[in-house]
């Protein structure tokens, strides 16, 4: 079939490019093109999806099938694809877990108890909710959408696990949250991508918390792993919650995939049920950070993380500070 991807050429967009060829689809993607170009074998399709004229001009000559939507960030572009692709086949969207009005600090239910939010704010979260009830009209029964946890793997430009790999890989003494028995869980991009090309072709529909299973593993699981993987002699040197904060450490940013343990205890609390129903995959945690590590290494210059988001890690300074204190 023939499958568009609206996004594509970075991170989750472009496995699910190069998912949709491992599948014999032929695929387009549609981007600005100004952040590269899709895997070879994709037909490169361009303008810019908050234009209402860019899509009808970019397919005139190329209707698809499926769709997989990993880039709208506006209520315009959901507006517009809605305009313009409303007869395909199956159209899988990515939302987030932050469409849901009490995520965070959760925790997420079955999908059909939660609400999303209703509001009008320019914000990530109602932005994303908005999207999917814009498309979700113009897809009666053919509208999948997943609402994604935290997304891992290679050509992670967000650089969340790639910040921990780099500090870790290293060594010496670091900074860790002391409770790292936390829960937490994650789904692999490469894992996602697959899954989304699969639902799309079936026509499937409704909502989706799309992430890994509640407690997969933990805080301490993961840097563990990293450890592992990079074959650091790293050292953990545990900071109690107060003391992180006192310090002006800024949760998920400073420390990403940190979070106080009042908002932890929940937010990574998701119910997964359907996701795996709907055979959504969860392999080996190991694998996907043996991946972006290996990934890490071919980069020289990471591209600056999407949406003018800050890059993530803890300040030098900071370390400094809370490295002398024990
Ligand atoms: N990372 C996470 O942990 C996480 C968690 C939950 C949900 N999500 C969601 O998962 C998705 C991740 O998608 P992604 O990794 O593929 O990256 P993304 O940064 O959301 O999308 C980037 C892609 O969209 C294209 N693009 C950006 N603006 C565009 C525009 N105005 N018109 C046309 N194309 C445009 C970019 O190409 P050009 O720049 O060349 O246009 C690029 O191919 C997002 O929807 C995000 O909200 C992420």
């Amino acid at each position: 079939m023939r499958l568009l991807v609206l996004g594509g050429t970075q991170f989750l967009g472009r496995h699910v490019a190069t998912a949709g060829l491992d599948r014999g689809h032929e695929v387009a993607t549609f981007t600005r093109g100004v952040s590269g170009e899709p895997p070879a074998g994709v037909r490169a399709l361009h303008g810019d999806r908050d234009d209402p004229a860019a899509l009808p001009a970019a397919l005139a000559d190329w209707q698809p099938d499926l769709v997989v939507d990993t880039s709208c960030q506006t209520r315009a572009a959901a507006r517009n694809a809605a305009a313009v692709l409303g007869g395909v086949h199956g159209y899988a969207f990515v939302s987030s877990l932050n469409a849901y009005a009490h995520w965070p600090p959760g925790p997420i239910g079955p999908e059909d108890d939660e609400p999303t939010w209703t509001s009008d704010e320019d914000e990530y979260g109602p932005i994303k909710a908005d999207a999917e009830r814009i498309l979700g009209a113009a897809l009666p029964g053919r509208f999948l959408t997943a609402r994604a946890g935290l997304i891992v793997g290679p050509d992670d430009r967000v650089d969340r696990l790639g910040w921990w790999l780099r500090r870790i890989a290293r060594g010496g003494r670091v900074v860790v949250p002391a409770a790292l028995d936390q829960p937490i869980a994650v789904v692999d991009a490469r894992d996602l991508a697959g899954w989304l090309v699969d639902l799309a072709a079936a026509g499937a529909s409704g909502g989706v918390s799309a992430t890994g299973p509640a407690g997969m593993t933990t805080f301490g699981g993961l840097l563990d792993l990293v450890r592992e993987v990079t074959g650091s002699d790293a050292e953990w040197v545990p900071v109690p919650e107060q003391e992180l904060l006192a310090a002006g450490v800024e949760p998920w940013q400073h420390l990403p995939l940190w979070l106080p343990a009042e908002v932890a205890r929940t937010a990574w609390d998701v119910d997964t049920t359907r996701a795996r129903a709907l055979g959504l995959p969860s392999r080996p945690l190991a694998e996907s950070v043996a991946a972006t590590w290996a990934w890490l290494q071919t980069v020289d210059q990471l591209p600056p993380p999407p949406h003018g988001r800050p890059s993530p890690g803890l300040p030098a300074e900071l370390e400094k500070q809370l490295l002398a204190a024990r």
